[in-house]
C-alpha cells in the first residue's frame, strides 16, 4: 500500500512538472496540441534563386526558444512568383510556423513571415505572406545593415568610414568598391570573403580599422551568411 501511494505521488509530480514546463504562458491545452493542424502558406516571392546550396527556403515549425526547426518543408519553386505550400504538423508544442531560410543544421538564419500557433484554434492556419523580396542580399539588408549599421553608416550627417549602408545605396558602396584606406583592399571582393574588408570588420580582424565592430552581430549564423553571400559571388 505504502509503496503504491509513493508511486502515485511520483507520477503526479512528474505530470505536474511537465504541464508546468510546457504551458507557462497560456492554457496547456492550447499551446501543446499542435499535431494534426495544417498550415497553408501563400506568398509572392522574389530572390529565392539567390540562396546557395548551403540554405533552404522552407516553411518550418519551431518550438519556443529554439533556433532549430522541429519540422520543415522546402519551398520547391526556384523562380520568382506565386507560391502555395502546405505543411502538415505532426509534432506537438510548436510555438511558431515561419517562412524562413535555414542552414544545413535546420538552424533558422532569417525569418520572412511568421504565424503564431497560439493565435489560431482551428485545424487549418493560413499564412498569407504577400509580396516579399527574400533574396540573400535583401535579407542581409533587413537583418543587419538597416537595423544595426545604418545609424552610423548613412542615417546621420556624415557616414562613418565614408560608407553608407542604407537600403538602395549599400550594394554599390560595398561590392567591388575600394576601401577608404587603399591598404584595406576591397570592401567586398565577390567570391572571396577572406579578402573582403566587410568580413574582417564584422569579425574584428581588420588591422587598420580602429572602431571595434566585433560584437555587433551576435549570431554566428549571420556572420556565416555574410561570408556565404560574398563567397557565392555577392549577388544583388
Ligand atoms: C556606432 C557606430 C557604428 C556602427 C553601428 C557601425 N559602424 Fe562601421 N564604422 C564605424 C566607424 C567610426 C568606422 C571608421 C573606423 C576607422 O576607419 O577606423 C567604421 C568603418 C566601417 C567599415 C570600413 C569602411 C572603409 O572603407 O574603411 C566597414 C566595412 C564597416 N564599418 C561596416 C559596418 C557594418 C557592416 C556595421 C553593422 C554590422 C557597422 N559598420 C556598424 C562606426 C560604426
Amino acid at each position: 500500500m505504502k509503496k503504491n501511494s509513493l508511486i502515485f505521488a511520483a507520477l503526479f509530480a512528474a505530470i505536474g512538472f511537465t504541464a508546468c514546463d510546457e504551458g507557462d504562458i497560456i492554457d496547456d491545452d492550447d499551446t501543446v496540441r499542435t499535431a494534426g493542424k495544417t498550415v497553408v502558406l501563400t506568398a509572392d516571392l522574389t530572390g529565392i534563386a539567390t540562396w546557395g546550396s548551403q540554405y533552404s527556403i522552407v516553411l518550418a515549425g519551431f518550438a519556443e526558444s529554439s533556433n532549430y526547426a522541429v519540422t520543415q518543408k522546402r519551398i520547391a519553386a526556384l523562380t520568382d512568383g506565386h507560391v502555395e505550400t502546405t505543411l502538415d504538423i505532426t509534432a506537438d508544442s510548436l510555438s511558431t510556423i515561419e517562412l524562413c531560410a535555414t542552414n544545413r543544421l535546420r538552424e533558422r538564419v532569417a525569418t520572412f513571415a511568421v504565424i503564431s500557433m497560439e493565435a489560431s484554434h482551428g485545424d487549418t492556419l493560413r499564412l498569407d505572406a504577400g509580396a516579399l523580396d527574400i533574396g540573400q542580399f535583401a535579407t542581409l539588408q533587413q537583418l543587419v545593415f538597416t537595423g544595426t549599421c545604418a545609424r552610423c553608416h548613412g542615417l546621420g550627417a556624415t557616414p562613418a568610414g565614408e560608407l553608407t549602408l542604407v537600403e538602395g545605396k549599400s550594394y554599390e558602396q560595398l561590392v567591388g568598391h575600394p576601401a577608404r584606406q587603399p591598404e584595406n583592399g576591397m570592401r567586398v571582393l565577390p567570391g572571396s570573403a577572406s579578402e573582403s574588408l566587410l568580413h574582417h570588420v564584422v569579425n574584428g580582424t581588420a588591422p587598420n580599422i580602429r572602431f571595434d565592430h566585433s560584437n555587433m552581430i551576435k549570431e554566428q549564423a549571420t556572420l556565416t551568411l555574410i561570408d556565404n553571400w560574398i563567397n557565392g559571388g555577392a549577388q544583388p
